[in-house]
């Protein structure tokens, strides 16, 4: 029970990544804010969670809205007196085109759910780290946020940002308790990538994409949220700062 009784914020948690991680902190001891724009997915983590003894509790927000992600935390801090750790973890892939043809729509959507919502969520939980003494904050990057990636311009500078804020607000903070980190993850079956989902942009893409892998196969949900409790939790005690690819290989 590595995290018992920890407060443990997470958006996009009603699908993927985010849901993975939310059941296996639970799992360990953790109360779970489940956040997400989709009700019915955070509802269906909730569930999954309280059918196997564990404590969640959800509260819709669009993470792209900065007075969301403010009652987002006003809320969770009302209901459990902290935040002991908060994963700023949804996103969205955006539409694939090539840089002169991504849409100003797409680049601005992108943007907002991606990065703009991880500097909204270090802004409002940052404060209230530091009045309860400390905390830990991890944000979902990518390998986009490592290297480049042809078709994804918005996504590709999104997840770079979203490094970039890690490293800065790390530095900041470090003296004070509060450790933050990005995980950067290789292609991980979910809502937001489908092998399916590659053919359509291009026949055979996802079985090429897999073969460009060291490893040969794309990442389970588990592989990334195991890493992210590795993170947030006491073992990782002198990491902060750092942006960790989880990609079998790939940025080797
Ligand atoms: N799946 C991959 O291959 C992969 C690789 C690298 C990084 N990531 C990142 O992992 C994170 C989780 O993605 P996933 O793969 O689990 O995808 P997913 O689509 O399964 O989950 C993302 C969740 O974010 C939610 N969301 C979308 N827009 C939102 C908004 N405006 N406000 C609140 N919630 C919103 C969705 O409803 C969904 O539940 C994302 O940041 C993504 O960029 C995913």
């Amino acid at each position: 029970m590595e995290f018992q009784d920890k407060i443990i914020l997470i958006t996009g948690a009603g699908s993927g990544i985010g849901r993975e991680a939310a059941t296996l902190f639970a799992a360990e001891g953790g109360k779970i804010v489940v956040s997400d724009i989709n009700e019915e997915g955070g509802t269906e983590t909730v569930n999954q969670i309280e059918k196997s003894g564990g404590q969640a509790h959800f509260i819709k927000t669009d993470v792209s809205k900065f007075e969301e992600v403010q009652s987002l935390t006003e809320l969770t801090v009302e209901k459990f007196g902290r935040i002991d750790i908060a994963i700023n973890n949804a996103g969205i892939s955006g539409l694939p085109a090539k840089t002169p043809d991504t849409t100003l729509s797409n680049w601005e959507n992108v943007m907002s759910v991606n990065a703009s919502s991880v500097f909204y969520g270090m802004k409002c939980q940052i404060p209230q780290m530091l009045k309860q003494g400390g905390g830990v904050i991890l944000n979902t990057s990518s390998i986009a946020g490592l290297r480049g990636l042809p078709n994804s311009l918005p996504y590709v500078a999104s997840k770079h940002a979203v490094v970039g804020m890690t490293k800065t607000a790390a530095m900041e903070y470090a003296k004070k308790g509060i450790r933050i980190n990005a995980i950067c993850p290789v292609f991980t079956v979910t809502g937001l990538f489908k092998p399916e989902m590659m053919d359509q942009i291009s026949a055979g893409l996802s079985e090429k994409l897999k073969q460009n892998l060291p490893m040969k196969r794309f990442a389970e949900p588990t592989e990334i949220a195991n890493a992210m409790l590795w993170l947030c939790s006491d073992k990782a005690s002198f990491v902060t700062g750092m942006a960790m690819p989880v990609d079998g290989g790939l940025t080797a």
